[in-house]
């Protein structure tokens, strides 16, 4: 049986019905994970969960050590992760409350800690990144979406842009220029330290709100807060459907 990593984001800093069998405060060669690492069960899988902004929710998306988190998650045993991550919506059929499994990302961010390949090396390496997310795990969320019959899209480009700040409207039309469906700010460099690793990776974002400029007026925390509490019951059982398939 796989041994999943859930990676939790802004909203799902712990999982409720997760059998709880060991809490791990781990130190890596690169530094602290953010939060103890839980061991338990959920869903009727082993999972490892990991509150990617610390529980409580305290570290930034710029200060995530995801080199950290990674190689924690790794070393425990983990075979395959699923990423939770809130985001905001630049494609017009991406509103507030949709979930997207993302299939491309394009990365915005600057000076993370983003690769695992420096220092001491004996050779270089240039891991392949063609396809950032593991295809087999895409479509076995995506049947999990279906069966759930929540709105959902099957593919889309993830913008990983630096935070903590929000984009203005010419940085969202550029991103959507780019081909950018929907926004973030921790997609990466986790997605490509989990390929480094060899674990297959996968996303489920959610929309919180509409991106700068796609929607009147300015975006307030409220208004993400709202979208959080009513959307992550939903994140929570295609996580449930996902696990058990
Ligand atoms: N931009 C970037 N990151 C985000 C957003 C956004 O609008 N919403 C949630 N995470």
């Amino acid at each position: 049986m796989t041994t999943y990593a859930i990676i939790g984001g802004t909203g799902l800093t712990q999982l409720p019905s997760l059998m709880i069998r060991e809490a791990v405060n781990m130190e890596t060669p690169y530094g602290m994970t953010s939060a103890d690492i839980i061991k338990g069960e959920f869903a009727g899988s082993e999972v490892l969960f990991l509150a990617r902004h610390g529980h409580p929710h305290r570290i930034p998306p710029h200060q995530v050590n995801y080199r950290a988190n990674l190689w924690a998650l790794k070393q425990l045993g983990a075979q395959a992760v699923l990423a939770i991550n809130a985001v905001g919506g630049i494609h017009r059929d991406m509103p507030t409350g949709h979930l997207v499994v993302p299939n491309q990302i394009i990365d915005y961010t600057w000076g993370r800690e983003h690769t695992f390949y420096e220092g001491e090396l004996d050779h270089v390496t240039h891991v392949d990144f063609t396809q950032p997310y593991d295809e087999t795990l895409r479509e076995r969320l995506v049947d999990a979406l279906r069966e759930c019959g929540y709105s959902h899209s099957e593919h889309g480009v993830y913008g990983c842009t630096q935070g903590p700040r929000l984009e203005t409207v010419a940085e969202i039309a550029r991103m959507e220029r780019d081909g950018c469906d929907i926004v973030g700010m921790t997609g990466m460099p986790e997605t490509v330290l989990a390929r480094e690793l060899s674990l297959p990776y996968v996303t489920l974002a959610l929309v919180v709100n509409a991106a700068a400029g796609k929607s009147e007026g300015a975006i307030t925390m409220a208004m993400i807060d709202r979208a959080l509490e009513q959307g992550m019951d939903k994140v929570k059982t295609v996580m449930g459907e996902f696990l058990s398939a």
